[in-house]
């Protein structure tokens, strides 16, 4: 983890819940209270009113990730739609930072959910890749994140986005020009110390990442991308992402009016919990706390088996007779994010919770769904190959060659 954050547990203090773009952890290692989260950073809490509205303007079932609560808070998500009921277009933002090779489930959750809202909404989209952002915060050279960001494209590329309404940019490749034209404004808008209240930067930082910020804030702005939307200043930016994101946006949104922009609109995830259960998000530096992409069937259904939080009692007579708990159970919670079929899984929950299904059967359905979506994702990929990502980049994505 970076040492960079001020909120950072100090000699004999209680931890307390940290939620920033570098560190999530929850208090005394137990699991995120969102509530807690909604208040601290005064976001919205996104409720049944508008998951209906967003069904009754798109004529679509909403996402899983809405109906099940995993996109849990918003800002301004509802004039969004009051845009677009008034038939006022908008566009999407959302974006990754390469640091490393492999993406895991949890790193698909904002595209898969940012390509059923293009889908839904027929509207253009921009993807950033902040290889400058790891590259400075992971130690990364300038060229290693760069390839990092050409691999991680093509997962991107295979979550199957309208590719003629979807433009992906790397910030080496195509921050300039107008972008960097925002990016000065933005910069001009906010002072040392106000980053440091946001991220809690200290004096040890190196300019490179108090100077970071506003490369992820002006993609909120259409002004930024005139290939795209020249003459469209005012069209409005729809932004999902994690919650732990919020920071950045909270800038960018403090600052856009004074530079005559809308403020970005956000639509908000919780964290996808680690296989040895819910305390934050997966750590990358353990291979067996996550399924990644590139998992075989094989490899699965081990980590699945070995490694997957169980909320089983640990004897047959006491399942029976107690049932399972499902609130840490974790195969639980991850049907809950993947298995479609509400039906279903209000069965599984049922009968697991009353003891009458067993902890191994639940797994075995998990590492069914899961094995079928990296299967999926994986043929996807391949199609991807050095050739149609520079045919896509060169057609679709001009900068990035
Ligand atoms: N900072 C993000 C990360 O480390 C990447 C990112 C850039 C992003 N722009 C974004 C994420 C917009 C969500 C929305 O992954």
């Amino acid at each position: 983890m970076e040492k960079t954050v001020a909120t950072e547990e100090r000699e004999g203090e209680v931890a307390e819940q940290v939620v920033n773009p570098w560190q999530v952890s929850a208090k005394d290692g137990g699991k995120i209270d969102y509530d807690k989260l909604i208040v601290q950073f005064g976001c919205q809490r996104l409720d049944e009113g508008i998951i209906e509205r967003v069904q009754r303007l798109t004529g679509r079932p909403p996402h899983v990730f809405l109906r099940r609560g995993v996109f849990f808070a918003h800002r301004d998500f509802n004039e969004i739609l009051d845009a677009y009921e008034r038939g006022e277009k908008f566009y999407l933002y959302t974006g990754r930072g390469p640091s490393s090779e492999a993406l895991h489930l949890g790193h698909l959750i904002p595209f898969m959910f940012t390509k059923y809202l293009q889908d839904a909404f027929k509207v253009p989209l921009v993807i950033q890749l902040t290889d400058d952002e790891k590259c400075m915060w992971k130690n990364l050279s300038v060229e290693e994140s760069q390839r990092l960001a050409r691999e991680n494209a093509k997962d991107i590329i295979a979550c199957g986005f309208d590719i003629t309404r979807t433009f992906i940019f790397s910030d080496f490749d195509y921050v300039g020009g107008a972008f960097y034209k925002n990016m000065v404004k933005v910069a001009k808008c906010v002072t040392y110390n106000k980053v440091v209240g946001i991220f809690g930067f200290t004096g040890e930082d190196h300019i490179g990442k108090i100077s970071f910020p506003p490369v992820q804030a002006v993609p909120s702005f259409p002004s930024s991308f005139p290939h795209l939307f020249s003459g469209k200043d005012k069209l409005r930016c729809l932004i999902p992402c994690a919650i732990d994101q919020d920071p950045y946006f909270r800038m960018t949104r403090d600052v856009a009016p004074r530079l005559g922009y809308h403020k970005p609109a956000l639509i908000e995830s919780s964290f996808f919990p680690a296989l040895q259960g819910e305390t934050g998000k997966m750590s990358a530096s353990d291979p067996n706390s996550a399924i990644y992409v590139t998992d075989s069937g094989k490899d699965i259904g081990s980590k699945i088996r070995k490694y997957a939080f169980s909320g089983g009692q640990d004897s047959k007579e006491k399942h029976m007779k107690l049932g399972a708990n499902l609130e840490v159970d974790i195969p639980i919670k991850y049907l809950g994010f993947f298995l479609e079929d509400d039906a279903e899984l209000e069965h599984i929950r049922t009968e697991y919770g009353a003891g009458r299904l067993f902890t191994g059967q639940v797994k075995d359905r998990l590492i069914q769904v899961l094995t079928e979506i990296v299967e999926r994702h994986r043929r996807a990929r391949a199609a991807v190959t050095d050739e149609v990502l520079c045919l896509r980049f060169l057609m679709y994505m001009r900068y990035i060659h």
